[in-house]
């Protein structure tokens, strides 16, 4: 069955397509490269024995999207992943975000809704902004964004919702991802973040290799057990798998609803500096860091009660921080020293 992967070049697409692959699924990959390199393509298929159908296509360009899809008439799902994600660059640029946000996904319902399918949306643990209570359920309040990026994904969900309200034949799953970090156990895909990366684990990782002097912690005076703050980080391997689980639920079981929506955690939350900890534990390196200020729109705790997506899905993380972090680095191993 062909089902068309968006961003599939990308850090979660790339491991959700190597999974698609291996429950036999055939992959339609389009990505703009705008974040991503076709040299990806090599790691996927060395790991799955596949090389997966590309196409190089900026979703916001509706005629070639259209055209794409009149030579692709036998896709039976997507799964969405390309979007711009940097947060900070949302602030600076926000019609670019909603312009490339919204409009990609809009010209890939508008076809979706026609011929009817599955449809999976990468959605954030960012809707819930500081949650009341922790662990978050998919029924804690959706809270104001806090940046154009995180208001792409609330406006996604709710683009997603309407169209399901009066489309039957669209059956789509929003999938709220808490922190996905590391990379495939084989080190042939991971995270290659474009410059200076924004994100802990990356930055841990670039620092432990030299190529960063030291990693600033933001904070260390947040009412939590150490005063830095708790998230919850994932396995990209075992969010690729949830999305391959959700395609199937779509694909071969009577839903109640035709839009549902999922957290995608461990339901473990660790601080920064137990993240840093476990860095330590796996690579065996002592990591350079100071405690700096705190950074602006960080919450304090976010973590995920996982129970729908364990009922429901039949889905659980099995990866440890460990295990994340291990991966993480060995990737990074590879892709500065070639080592694997
Ligand atoms: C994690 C923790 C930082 C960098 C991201 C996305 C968000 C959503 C979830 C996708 C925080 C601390 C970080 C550094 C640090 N995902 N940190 N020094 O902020 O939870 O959010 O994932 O939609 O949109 O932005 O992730 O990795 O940036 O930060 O101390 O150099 O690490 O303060 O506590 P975050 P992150």
């Amino acid at each position: 069955m062909k089902i068309l992967v968006t961003g599939g070049l990308g850090f979660i697409g790339s491991h959700t397509v190597v999974e698609l692959q291996d429950k036999g699924f055939e992959v339609v990959i389009v990505d703009d490269c705008s974040n991503a390199s076709e040299e990806v393509l090599e790691g996927i298929s060395s790991i799955s024995g596949q090389m997966p159908i590309f196409e190089k296509l900026n979703l916001r360009e509706k005629e070639r999207v259209q055209e794409f899809f009149k030579r692709h008439q036998d896709i039976k799902g997507i799964i969405h992943f390309a979007a711009s994600k940097a947060v900070g660059e949302s602030v600076e640029k926000p019609l670019l975000y909603y312009e490339n946000n919204l409009h990609s996904l809009i010209y890939l319902l508008k076809w979706m809704s026609e011929k009817g399918g599955a449809f999976i949306f990468s959605s954030s643990c960012t809707v819930y902004g500081q949650a009341d209570e922790m662990p978050i359920t998919e029924d804690a309040p959706v809270k104001p964004a806090e940046s154009p990026y995180g208001n792409t994904k609330q406006m996604g969900e709710e683009i997603l919702r309407d169209t399901c309200t009066v489309t039957p034949e669209l059956k789509a799953i929003a999938l709220r991802y808490f922190n996905p970090i590391g990379a495939h156990p084989s080190a042939k895909i991971g995270e290659l973040p474009i410059g200076v990366p924004q994100n802990l684990v990356p930055f841990i990782t670039q620092t432990g290799i030299g190529l960063r002097p030291e990693l600033s912690v933001f904070g260390n005076d947040y009412p939590t057990r150490d005063g830095t703050c708790v998230r919850d980080y994932i396995h990209v391997v075992d969010l690729a798998r949830a999305h391959v689980v959700a395609l199937e639920r779509i694909l071969n079981t009577k839903q109640q609803s035709n839009y549902e929506i999922f957290n995608l955690g461990t339901g473990k939350g660790s601080t920064v500096l137990e993240v840093i900890d476990s860095f330590q534990k796996v690579s065996g390196k002592e990591l350079n860091y100071k405690i700096v200020d705190r950074r602006p729109g960080d919450i304090t705790e976010a973590y995920a009660d996982t129970t729908k997506a364990n009922r429901i899905l039949g889905w659980k993380a099995q990866s440890t921080l460990d295990d994340a972090m291990r991966s993480a680095w060995d990737w990074e191993l590879k892709i500065r020293r070639g080592n694997s």
